[in-house]
């Protein structure tokens, strides 16, 4: 063996490593700190706590093992999918997989289209998605992988799927249409409705992203917030992708696909029996997953129930409406829609947004960039309205300081988080 490879010599103590490596994290950022405004997704400190002592129970257990080793994580997965199937209104006939995180729900629901469409419509030869601009950046990663030519729409008219567009780029060789509720980029619910109907009518599938907003929206809806429809009760919705680990306030890495019928999961599924170690099947795209982020996710909703999610979704409309007066009040800036979701983004027309954001940053917050068009993107957890005041007054620092400051090159990433 080369040892030259950045190995230590020899054994460290347990205190030497920890010493390391809280030196490593001095300038990392808190996920739960109250000045990050990107994907943080922060339920409460005594929702951390639960969704951590649950995670680190079955820290080492593996969820491919939950037949032979590890049943009990099968009734976890039972049992959350019952209350999501109830949380979107899937029918008796739907099914659901546990997953990774958004990014595999949804390359599984794209692999599943694409496998039927495979059996029924063997005349297709490149399969094609059709997507709204603002659909999460997954689902080119998803083509690019599963061999489907991606059609995404060039404009997204009032911040949402350019219905007239994406209804234009559906051919006989499309697969799947995808709307978001919401997308990543805007935070504004896409015309489910209009779209499903469009799938329907040429008998392909239709998903909604809700990565996003699947722990959100249905709690809105209940305390009267006006929420587009956007689950299985819209005719011609196949699929639903719905991340435990975001305002599910499980720790990552815990989503869900679920499927309008079971019968499509043969589809779904990979199978194998020339393994010389036995019979293989997998219905994700992982192999091994930890089960700390199931039991995480099940202990959550067990502990928060309907009515402790329905208190944390209530504070955090209110957390967005604050938000929602500061950028009003600005003379500067101008929000992109009134978002239905947990996030939103805003613009400020005369001002670098790269220099904006790295203003911010020295004032301690953190923000995600838009580009299309150059905008702030906000994502907020419940805890955030009692610093929306001092957001707001940093905000107008901050573009004044900018308005002083030469324009960067974009291209030099003065501001990023990734
Ligand atoms: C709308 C949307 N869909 C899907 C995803 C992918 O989720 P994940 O990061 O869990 O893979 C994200 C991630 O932020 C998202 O915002």
């Amino acid at each position: 063996m080369n040892k030259t490879f950045n190995w230590t010599a020899s054994s460290q103590s347990r205190e030497k490593v920890f010493i390391e490596m809280d030196k490593l994290r001095k300038k990392d950022f808190d996920w739960h700190d109250l000045q990050n405004l990107t994907a943080s997704y922060f339920g409460g400190h005594d929702v951390a706590e639960i969704a951590k002592e649950a995670f680190c129970r079955h820290i080492g257990d593996n969820a491919v093992h939950q037949k032979g080793l590890h049943p009990s994580v099968s009734t976890y997965e039972r049992e959350v999918l019952e209350m999501v199937f109830g949380l979107f209104n899937a029918p008796n006939e739907a099914s659901g997989t546990i997953t990774t995180g958004g990014s595999e729900s949804i390359m599984l629901a794209l692999k599943t289209a694409r496998d039927q469409a495979r059996a029924e419509k063997p005349e297709i030869n490149v399969p094609e998605l059709v997507v709204p601009q603002s659909a999460y950046a997954v689902f080119n990663k998803a083509c690019h992988l599963l061999g489907i030519k991606l059609v995404q729409m060039s404009e997204s008219p009032d911040f949402r799927a350019d219905v007239a567009g994406m209804k234009e780029a559906v051919n006989e060789n499309t697969i799947m249409m995808v709307g978001s509720a919401p997308p990543f980029p805007y935070g504004l619910v896409d015309p489910i409705p209009e779209l499903a109907a469009i799938a329907k009518a040429h008998k392909i599938w239709f998903h909604v992203d809700a990565c996003i907003g699947g722990f959100v929206l249905p709690f809105a809806r209940d305390l009267g917030e006006v929420i587009p429809d956007f689950d299985f009760s819209v005719e011609g919705v196949t699929s639903i992708s719905c991340d435990f680990h975001k305002y599910g306030y499980a720790y990552r890495g815990c989503s869900v696909l679920l499927l309008r019928n079971a019968e499509l999961e043969q589809y779904q599924g990979f199978s194998t029996e020339t393994w010389p170690a036995g019979d293989y099947y997998s219905k994700n795209v992982a192999g091994s997953r930890n089960s700390g982020p199931i039991a995480s996710a099940w202990a959550v909703m067990k502990y928060l129930g309907y009515e402790g999610y329905l208190e944390i979704i209530r504070q955090l409309i209110a957390s967005r409406q604050k938000f929602f007066q500061q950028i009003e009040a600005s003379k500067s800036a101008q929000l992109l829609g009134r978002a239905e979701g947990p996030h939103f983004a805003f613009t400020v027309g005369d001002v670098d947004i790269h220099r904006l954001l790295a203003n911010l940053m020295t004032r301690g917050w953190r923000a995600n960039l838009g580009t299309k068009p150059d905008s702030v993107l906000l994502m907020l957890s419940h805890h955030h309205g009692q610093i929306a005041e001092k957001f707001g007054q940093d905000l107008n620092s901050a573009i004044e300081e900018a308005r002083s400051q030469a324009p960067v090159d974009h291209d030099a990433q003065v501001y990023s988080i990734y």
